[in-house]
């Protein structure tokens, strides 16, 4: 879907927040010691990405994302964990798509996002393939972020450019993750 150029700001805006709330998450995760040693090395390079996408939206659009000092809470367990920022990056490529149609110019971002997607995905296979109570706490955490992805989307899209489009985009978003997390095994299809 391709958007009118009016919306291009709201969506820069909404993005940059989004990145900033992956990052805070990251940086919480691995203060934590959540993420197993062989993911960590990964998360540091996302790190640096999303922090480099910050940067480049900030200046752009001359503001700060709202950031606190305190690091947000984030849940002890790597399946469950692995699964909410699968499905906060889910929605974070979806959003960077229509960044992208409307401004070409910033493919690399939508590029990198499908790269930090891909991951969190493979992360996700690798707790379903194991079976027995990872994979029940990591179907559980899909769920409670999927009762909740309505109200999340609309608060993307709460933009007043986006009213001629709200409701068609907020099919679409919902729509394309549920093909994603069930494609992935974590609900059913
Ligand atoms: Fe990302």
């Amino acid at each position: 879907m391709r958007l009118p150029q009016s919306c291009e700001r709201a969506l820069f805006e909404r993005f940059l927040k989004a990145e900033a709330m992956i990052l805070q998450t990251i940086r919480a995760a691995l203060k934590k010691g959540v993420p197993p040693p062989d993911v960590v090395a990964f998360l540091r390079r996302h790190e640096e990405e999303e922090a480099r996408h910050l940067r480049q939206f900030e200046d752009l659009l001359e503001m700060t994302s709202i950031r606190k000092n305190t690091l947000p809470r984030v849940a002890n367990q790597w399946c469950v964990l692995a699964v909410q920022i699968y499905g906060y990056e889910s929605l974070g490529l979806e959003y960077a798509k229509l960044l992208v149609h409307t401004r070409p110019d910033f493919s690399a971002i939508a590029e990198d996002e499908e790269t930090h997607v891909a991951f969190f995905e493979n992360q996700v296979r690798k707790i379903l393939s194991e079976g027995g109570p990872q994979t029940t706490e990591a179907r559980k955490a899909a769920q409670a972020l999927r009762r909740r992805l309505p109200e999340t989307v609309d608060r993307y899209l709460e933009a007043e450019s986006f009213a001629p489009f709200r409701e068609d985009l907020k099919r679409m978003i919902l729509n394309s993750i549920d093909r994603r997390f069930a494609a992935v095994g974590l609900t059913a299809p």
